[in-house]
């Protein structure tokens, strides 16, 4: 009987998905049919409008027009020149905008508005690089939910994100965008941050478009310094730096944004390998490409262009659909294709794609949908946000020392000391691209401690910048006042504990901020010194939006903990952690090298042929710094102990091996632990890393519980992709490895 009901159930479940599957199929061809409809109606100039996008006239994240081009604008919109908008805030703008181009231009086309929500847009949620190392995927998905539901609304219908570019490099600022330097983290945290943005509704109130960027290898910019060139082999493209983006097109991502650099020779604006060949062809990609911040333009300093208008043909040809405040395809695509260089038929499609993205987000049937000021001040900062906002700051945090239990801070503690600026910033906690936060709206360390105990007194110590820090401007760093270490020292000479709270002001880390170093900024490290020699009890909080490379610390402080940059909540969730309320549970999603001399230092590295000691000078390595890093990927520590026992591999199935161990928590607080499954393939006829990250489990366990872990290996797993991007399964003998880290684990091997 039993089976009866199931077999039932099975049948009712797969005639509710083929229905889902012929609505979603019915629904998508009824918007194909009005997209050609509405085409036929189109001039080509109002055709070549939908493909231009400019920025709004309020906030820049490039390089701003002049007077005479924002003049010039203006009239395009008016004009139907222009498909879509960033940079506009709220629904009084947006709606304003969007009158101004439905009710003036001649087919009323609305506009798409676009920002950067990369990290929420009211509500801050933690930078992504920290949001990865929380592992938590249902948590980032929510983050993503906050995010959206604020973006949209303010008026916003597209973000761009989730940024999805794999970099093995912490010299690079944007590290702090992305998920680290691990594909298979990468692609699991892409596909959540795009669930979250786009829900199964893109017409809703509360979801938005997601962007996949930047397409593609930009995370690889040499010697980490931004906008620099990307020369890495297509067999590292295929396997480290497309895996994300392939992952978030399966997912359905609706747009996807190029990126500033030339990739093996080609801007990858102009790239048709990386746009038409892989994107749009072999992966079927339906959605729309939108160039990076006057990428197309720049294919002239790359030396790709003569002129703009060859950049705007080279741009088309390789699959670039929407232009952002490059003026090249409204300048030029009409003579382009009058003079036969272009076909009216690319423009066609690339139009095609912007109206479908415009029909799914229902702007066709309510061009104002996103413009509900009511809501707008409902939404932004609502209760159950702040909350999302808090779990996945606390499940961010990773715990990097802790000697002798150090941590967590007994409540009942007194005689506290603080010291650090960033112990009372409330703005550096939002990181960077941090939307339309306001400023200092940030619950500071000093502000979280303060809901535990009064018994804390603060001493700045040192500023870590000089100046109020833009997102826009350079920031100068505190490279000579130390004027503040004598009250600093006075105190933490007087104190019990100490909490030190030192890393990176918010804007020394995002988009063009490469550091050539990778320590403290500034004098913060002499700080430190200084309060040490009259205090060994030190907390350090770390916050920060990169690896760094803390080797005094980390030889000389009994705790130290990463905070990263953890949004409106950063404060709280701090000081829960400091106080045991939550027990901490990151893993870090980065390698942390000793030194920048190590970069690029990635635990998924291949063997070399000279892997091991010799006794001479011929191997691998350096003769100043170990191969080691400081902290490896996937390492974090918590307040309870895991033990892993009983590792097995079940080989029956051929085609699903099944590997499994037994997580026990023998420590005396409850707490979560990442269990990670890695694999080695050892031989085979392109070499492979030492270690590749291919599943991990987050689960909570009570004092004394175990947890059997399972994972499953099929040839999704165990395959790689050759030079050419071809799939291949190959056997042989495989190492795999169980464990808190990347570095340890229960191992054991098997062949297929
Ligand atoms: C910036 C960034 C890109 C961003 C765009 C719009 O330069 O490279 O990530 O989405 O311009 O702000």
């Amino acid at each position: 009987m039993r089976s009866y009901f199931i077999s039932m159930a099975s049948i009712f479940v797969a005639a509710v998905s083929l229905l889902t599957c012929q609505s979603n199929t019915a629904s998508r061809d009824a918007i194909d049919q009005r997209v050609d409809e509405l085409l036929a109606k189109m001039t080509l100039e109002e055709k070549i409008g939908q493909m231009n996008q400019y920025n709004g006239f309020w906030d820049v994240t490039g390089p701003a027009p002049n007077e005479e081009q924002a003049r010039k604008k203006y009239d395009h919109f008016k004009q139907g020149l222009v498909g879509s908008v960033l940079n506009v805030r709220g629904t009084a703008q947006v709606r304003k905008l969007q009158e101004l181009v439905v009710k003036e231009s001649r087919l009323g086309i609305p506009l798409i508005f676009g920002q950067d929500v990369i990290h929420g847009q009211e509500t801050i949620t933690p930078i992504p690089l920290a949001e990865a190392a929380s592992w938590d995927l249902a948590a980032i998905e929510k983050s993503a939910q906050v995010a959206a539901a604020e973006a949209a609304a303010i008026g916003l219908n597209w973000t761009f994100a989730p940024m999805i570019d794999i970099s093995r490099d912490p010299r690079w600022g944007r590290v702090m965008e992305g998920a680290g330097e691990d594909p298979y983290l990468g692609a699991k945290v892409a596909v959540a941050r795009v669930k979250g943005f786009q829900g199964n509704d893109l017409s809703a109130p509360n979801t938005i478009a997601a962007c996949a960027k930047h397409f593609a290898g930009y995370g690889f910019s040499e010697a980490g310094r931004d906008y620099n060139a990307v020369d890495i082999g297509t067999y590292t493209l295929h396997n480290v730096v497309l895996p994300p983006f392939k992952a978030a097109v399966d997912a359905d991502v609706k747009t996807v944004m190029n990126s500033f650099n030339v990739l093996n020779g080609v801007p990858a604006t102009g790239n048709k390998y990386l746009q038409r060949d892989i994107l749009k062809g072999r992966w079927k990609f339906n959605g729309l490409i939108v160039s990076d911040w006057a990428s197309i333009f720049e294919m002239i300093p790359h030396g790709h262009a003569r002129d703009l208008k060859q950049a705007a043909e080279l741009a088309i040809h390789a699959g670039n659909d929407m232009d952002m405040e490059s003026y090249a395809y409204v300048q030029h695509l009409k003579s382009l294709v009058e003079e036969g260089k272009v076909s009216e038929e690319q423009v066609n499609d690339a139009v095609r794609r912007i109206l479908r993205l415009k029909f799914e987000l229902g702007l066709f049937d309510d061009p104002y949908r996103y413009c509900d000021s009511v809501r707008e001040k409902s939404v932004l900062m609502q209760p159950d946000h702040l909350t999302a906002a808090l779990d996945v700051a606390r499940k961010s945090i990773v715990l990097l020392k802790n000697d002798r239990g150090f941590l967590p801070l007994n409540k009942a503690q007194k005689n506290i000391a603080v010291i650090g600026a960033l112990a009372a910033d409330k703005n550096s906690p939002l990181g960077n691209w941090r939307a339309g936060a306001d400023e200092n709206s940030a619950v500071s360390v000093l502000e979280g401690l303060q809901k535990y105990t009064l018994a804390i007194r603060y001493a700045k110590g040192a500023d870590v910048v000089v100046g109020k820090p833009e997102f826009i401007r350079e920031t100068a760093v505190n490279e000579t006042d130390s004027s503040g270490f004598r009250e600093a020292v006075a105190l933490a000479r007087q104190s019990d504990v100490v909490i030190m709270v030192l890393g990176e002001d918010g804007f020394l880390s995002g988009e063009g901020r490469s550091r050539t170093n990778l320590n403290l900024p500034g004098v913060q490290e002499r700080l430190l010194k200084a309060v040490h020699r009259v205090n060994k009890n030190i907390i350090l909080v770390l916050m920060n939006g990169r690896p760094l490379t803390i080797n005094w610390a980390n030889a000389n402080i009994p705790a130290i903990v990463e905070a990263w940059q953890l949004g409106t909540r950063s404060g709280d969730a701090i000081a829960q952690v400091l106080f045991g309320d939550y027990n901490p549970s990151g893993k870090l999603p980065m390698t942390f090298p000793k030194s920048v001399g190590q970069i690029p230092l990635y635990y998924n590295h291949f063997n070399t042929g000279r892997p091991d000691p010799t006794g001479l000078v011929f191997w691998s390595h350096y003769i100043d710094e170990t191969n080691e890093p400081l902290y490896p990927f996937g390492y974090g520590l918590s307040y309870s102990e895991f033990t892993y026992s009983d590792l097995k591999i079940d080989t029956t199935d051929r085609q699903a091996i099944n590997v499994s161990c037994t997580v026990t928590n023998t420590g005396r607080v409850a707490g979560e632990e990442v269990a990670q499954l890695y694999i080695r393939d050892r031989v085979s006829s392109l070499v492979r890393p030492v270690k590749e990250l291919k599943g991990f489990q987050k689960f909570t366990l009570e004092p004394g519980a175990s947890q059997n872990v399972q994972f499953v290996l099929t040839d999704a797993e165990l395959g790689f992709y050759d030079a050419d991007g071809q799939w291949l399964v190959e056997p042989g003998e495989f190492d795999v490895m169980i464990g808190t880290s990347s570095v340890k684990g229960l191992v054991g091997r098997f062949s297929r």
